[in-house]
């Protein structure tokens, strides 16, 4: 299969990756880290969505990370900035068209569970999808997977034990926990964390849950890291802000780079 992204991509590289990441708010270093790379801006690529988020700065990295082949997205388009879910889907299935099967997923979240705390880096196991509206809505492309897909394992088991392995191995301490998406951009009132809370949610955050969905959908092998940037409004004493989520997010990067790395290597 090949949309039009994947058709202009294909114009300047025959790159195959085998791994897709994205990158989220403040956690966009790591496309440094990545050898022999070709980059490809978003506003290059036909009708791509281009981030207009802080710190996501809208480029395409094809190259290698950990001995790895890797597509990395660096910068994420949300429901805030007006585009539509369906919109959210066009570059995951770009990444499933140049070959990646596997995706890891990375966000800025607001814990909800007060047992995590700031700086620390929470595995996504499962999500709760239903206040948003979903990427698949529409005329379904049966290129890609079916009308009515399952969704009891969207984040997979064989990644999610390498995940643990892994911060076991260097040490680095992983909460695991329910995701929950909203459409922001606004935070979330107390009101709403203490429902989030009692609906069975452990962080919230703007994205990922549509890509995991997009993901899913197309048959990749999907897991999600999260970084904990703030406690969620309420369980927090103090006014939520974005530069709050990007320096909490900068001051985190090394472990989270580092784990994203050693994931990426023994994937
Ligand atoms: N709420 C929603 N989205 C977020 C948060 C939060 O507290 N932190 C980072 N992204």
């Amino acid at each position: 299969m090949q949309t039009e992204q994947t058709k202009y991509i294909r114009q300047i590289t025959d790159f195959k990756p085998e791994i897709a990441i994205i990158l989220g708010s403040g956690l966009g270093e790591l496309a440094e880290k990545v050898k022999n790379k070709i980059s490809i801006a978003y506003k290059n690529i036909p009708n791509m969505p281009i981030s207009t988020a802080p710190s996501h700065k809208g480029e395409l990295i094809l190259g290698e990370l950990a001995g790895k082949k890797v597509a990395v997205m660096q910068g994420r388009v949300h429901l805030y900035e007006g585009y539509t879910p369906q919109e959210i889907l066009i570059p995951i299935r770009m990444l499933k068209d140049l070959g990646a099967e596997k995706i890891i997923l990375t966000n800025a979240v607001g814990a909800i569970n007060k047992n995590f705390n700031v700086g620390e880096l929470m595995m996504i196991t499962d999500h709760i999808s239903c206040f948003i509206d979903s990427c698949l809505i529409g005329r379904n492309d049966d290129n890609y997977g079916v009308r009515f897909p399952d969704m009891s394992n969207v984040y997979d088991a064989d990644l999610q034990n390498i995940i643990e392995k892994t911060a076991k191995d260097n040490n680095i301490k992983l909460n695991k926990g329910v995701f929950v998406q909203l459409k922001g951009p606004q935070f979330e009132t107390p009101a709403e964390i203490r429902m989030l809370e009692k609906l069975g949610a452990d962080a919230v955050g703007m994205s990922t849950v549509i890509d995991a969905i997009a993901a899913k959908h197309c048959k990749m092998k999907v897991c999600a890291v999260s970084l904990i940037s703030n406690m969620a409004c309420g369980i927090s004493e103090r006014p939520l802000s974005s530069d709050e989520v990007c320096e909490a997010a900068e001051k985190a990067a090394p472990i989270f780079e580092k784990l994203i790395t050693e994931i990426t290597r023994n994937m």
